[in-house]
């Protein structure tokens, strides 16, 4: 599917799956969930494909949800883009690769801890702000990320979402190597190379198993996730805080208890 905001390019075996809306900071639409989830099945189908990377443009990987989109349709179920886009991630089979070069909000970090790798410039920000949106953790965030740094720092991501830069997220395990601003593309291309030379039946039968362990509790985790944040989509704590983000000001949750 071709969608304007997700530019889809195949060369050399390497699919690349670029996000560019910048005008809104790369934030996803439904219909920019179903061109990457459609990009992702493509990439696991062609046989031509080695690997998959997802990147945003320069200074933006994606602001996540985009918030007027979800409040005029929230999802009523797991049947719908958000959650398709969640399952392509977690069933896809071959090596898939991120690279952030600035923004990463809401599932725009938390799609990155269902790929293989992920490269980062220096001045990349990744923020997990759901607590303070009135909403929970997606993606099965609430079960991967106290996995990958224990339970402290991913109640502290989580619940207070204070966004966190490039030499943080690469302390804490959410990105492999964090490059100089200008270097990212150039040592993007040369990690591509080398995964596209791998023997690719090997690398898929190695990533299934290191995927296994997890992959049945992650998928119980992540319906529990999604019945949950569906529930608090268009609640009153939830409309205060949207409603603040495009009236560009704090939250207010004092009313609530
Ligand atoms: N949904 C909808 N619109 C968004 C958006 C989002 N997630 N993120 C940014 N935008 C829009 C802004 O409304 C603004 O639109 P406008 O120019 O028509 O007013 C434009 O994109 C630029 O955003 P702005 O906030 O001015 O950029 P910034 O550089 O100051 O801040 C962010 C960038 C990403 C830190 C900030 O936009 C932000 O916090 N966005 C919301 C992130 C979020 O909560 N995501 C959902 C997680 S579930």
């Amino acid at each position: 599917m071709s969608q304007e905001h997700i530019i889809s390019h195949e060369e050399g075996g390497v699919l690349t799956l670029t996000i560019n809306r910048p005008a809104k900071k790369n934030a996803l639409t439904l219909a920019m969930y179903d061109a990457l989830t459609q990009g992702l099945n493509d990439g696991a189908e062609r046989g031509s494909v080695r690997v998959v990377v997802i990147k945003g443009v320069e200074g933006v990987f994606t602001s996540g949800n985009d918030l007027k989109d979800f409040s005029q349709n929230p999802p009523k179920g797991t049947d719908t883009p958000v959650f398709h886009f969640l399952k392509a991630l977690v069933d896809f089979p071959k090596p898939l690769v991120a690279a952030v070069d600035g923004v990463a909000v809401g599932i725009g970090t938390t799609l990155l801890l269902h790929c293989d790798f992920v490269y980062a410039s220096e001045r990349a920000r990744f923020a997990l702000p759901f607590g303070k949106l009135g909403l929970v953790p997606e993606g099965g965030s609430s079960y991967l990320l106290p996995l990958m740094m224990g339970q402290r720092k991913a109640a502290e991501l989580l619940l207070v979402g204070e966004a966190f830069g490039a030499v943080e997220a690469e302390r804490l395990g959410l990105v492999n190597t964090v490059y100089p601003t200008e270097e990212l593309e150039a040592q993007l291309n040369n990690k591509l190379k080398a995964i596209v030379a791998l023997p690719p039946e090997a690398t898929r039968l190695s990533k299934a198993l290191i995927k296994a362990p997890f992959k049945e509790e992650l998928e119980r985790v992540m319906m529990k996730e999604g019945e949950v944040f569906i529930g608090r989509l268009g609640s009153p704590e939830n409309m205060e805080a949207f409603t603040a983000f495009f009236e560009r000001r704090a939250p207010d949750f004092s009313r609530f208890s």
